[in-house]
């Protein structure tokens, strides 16, 4: 049995995010899912001087060795004003710091949904050029566009979306 990560790149209580990378880990078959909340992992504002006089906090050592101990990760990340929202980059700048390999080759379906017709396509664009950078191995690629007319219920609605989710999952699988 392998085990997965799920997570959002948000911090909201209700994200959209979330919600569809808990979709996407449950299509997974026989991997056991842990679904992470970046609320569980706070973090000062990086800083240089945070990091020379105290260290590295330790939730982002604790979110660096979640991506250790898993066999893939599955992410969705929110989308703000074109790019990562503030919590998730924190984090990721602060991971980076703890561990350069960032995502340690685990394979990844990277995912990002929005309100809007574009779901977010900004934001992968930007992890698809940064986190290989960081050892993402992405094997898997899903954006999903109007987020409110496509998903409800814990799942997509639209047929056509769903199937191709469910390729990239297919994929992702292959790859754990
Ligand atoms: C400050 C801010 C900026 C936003 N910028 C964008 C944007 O650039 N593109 C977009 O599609 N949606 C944008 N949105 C809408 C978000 O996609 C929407 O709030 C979504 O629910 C965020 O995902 P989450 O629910 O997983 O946090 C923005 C929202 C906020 C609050």
């Amino acid at each position: 049995m392998k085990n997965i990560i799920a997570f959002a790149g948000s911090n909201s209580k209700q994200s959209i995010n979330k919600q569809l990378a808990s979709y996407a880990a449950s299509l997974v078959d026989n991997a056991k899912t842990e679904v992470l909340d970046l609320n569980d992992y706070n973090l000062p504002q990086y800083s240089v001087d945070f990091e020379q006089e105290n260290g590295f906090p330790e939730n982002a050592k604790r979110f660096v060795e979640a991506i250790k101990n898993a066999d893939g990760i599955i992410i969705s990340l929110a989308e703000h004003n074109g790019a990562y929202t503030s919590v998730f980059k924190n984090l990721f700048d602060w991971m980076s710091r703890v561990e350069q390999k960032t995502f340690q080759n685990k394979p990844m379906l990277l995912m990002a949904t929005s309100p809007g017709a574009r779901g977010g396509a900004s934001v992968l664009a930007i992890a698809k050029d940064r986190f290989p950078r960081h050892d993402a191995d992405i094997v898997s690629e899903f954006s999903l566009p109007s987020f409110f007319e496509n998903f409800s219920e814990g799942k997509i609605s639209n047929d056509a979306l769903n199937e191709q989710l469910l390729i990239q999952v297919k994929q992702f699988e292959n790859a754990l």
